[in-house]
């Protein structure tokens, strides 16, 4: 895919197209354009790159991301990690800003569109990690990913990481999770590419 060089940037060795580049704009112009706020990369993304270099996976370590979005993340431990990655989100319409994110930074990334509570045990135990960006904005998400984050850590994930600028369908999560599991809710600060502050939720499997 073609890419004029004004219209990428870089952020965290990894390189983004800005919203004016045309496929960007063509696309978010459809009729098939991402409907479930997965029309942008949020800054949650970041928060979660941030951990992961302070607390590295092991190399090719198997990451799902939950609620992907534009997948920035996921590709960024494609690379960062060479990890094994599974995108998944309910909303097909966000990977095709994946997949030409994917290929303008030479990797790639699997895809699945499913709902939190859809995922299969089966796949959850394939995973090392599940991550996910600013993934519970709504109250009627809490229940699904509350259950997600019970089968996953059933089904021997290690770590599930989940960042958000703190809202307040989050912090519930947070506490519920709290309560049940060995989790642990972080204040952070981030410095780039913007200054915002957002938290961290960690649970380990005992
Ligand atoms: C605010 S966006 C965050 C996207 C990405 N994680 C980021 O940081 O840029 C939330 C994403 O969650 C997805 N999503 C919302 N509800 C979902 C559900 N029940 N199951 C799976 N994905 C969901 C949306 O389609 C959207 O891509």
């Amino acid at each position: 895919m073609s890419s004029d060089k004004e219209d990428v940037k870089e952020v965290r060795g990894l390189k983004l197209y800005k919203k004016k580049h045309k496929t960007i704009k063509k696309l978010l112009k459809k009729t098939s354009t991402p409907e479930i706020h997965g029309d942008k990369v949020w800054f949650s993304s970041y928060i979660i790159m941030d951990y992961l270099l302070e607390n590295p996976p092991e190399t090719n370590s198997r990451i799902m991301e939950i609620g992907s979005g534009w997948g920035i993340l996921s590709i960024w431990c494609a690379k960062q990690f060479s990890a094994e990655v599974i995108a998944v989100d309910a909303d097909k319409n966000v990977f095709p800003f994946l997949h030409m994110h994917a290929e303008l930074n030479n990797t790639s990334v699997k895809t699945k569109v499913s709902k939190y509570e859809k995922l299969k045990s089966g796949l959850l135990a394939q995973q090392d990690m599940v991550l996910g960006g600013d993934i519970c904005f709504w109250d009627e998400l809490i229940g699904p990913l509350y259950t997600l984050i019970k089968k996953s850590l059933k089904n021997g994930v290690k770590t599930i990481v989940i960042a958000d600028p703190g809202r307040s369908p989050f912090l519930k999560l947070a506490k519920k999770c709290k309560k049940k599991f060995n989790s642990e809710l972080l204040e952070v600060e981030l410095k780039n590419p913007v200054k915002e502050e957002g938290y961290l939720l960690v649970i380990k499997n005992k």
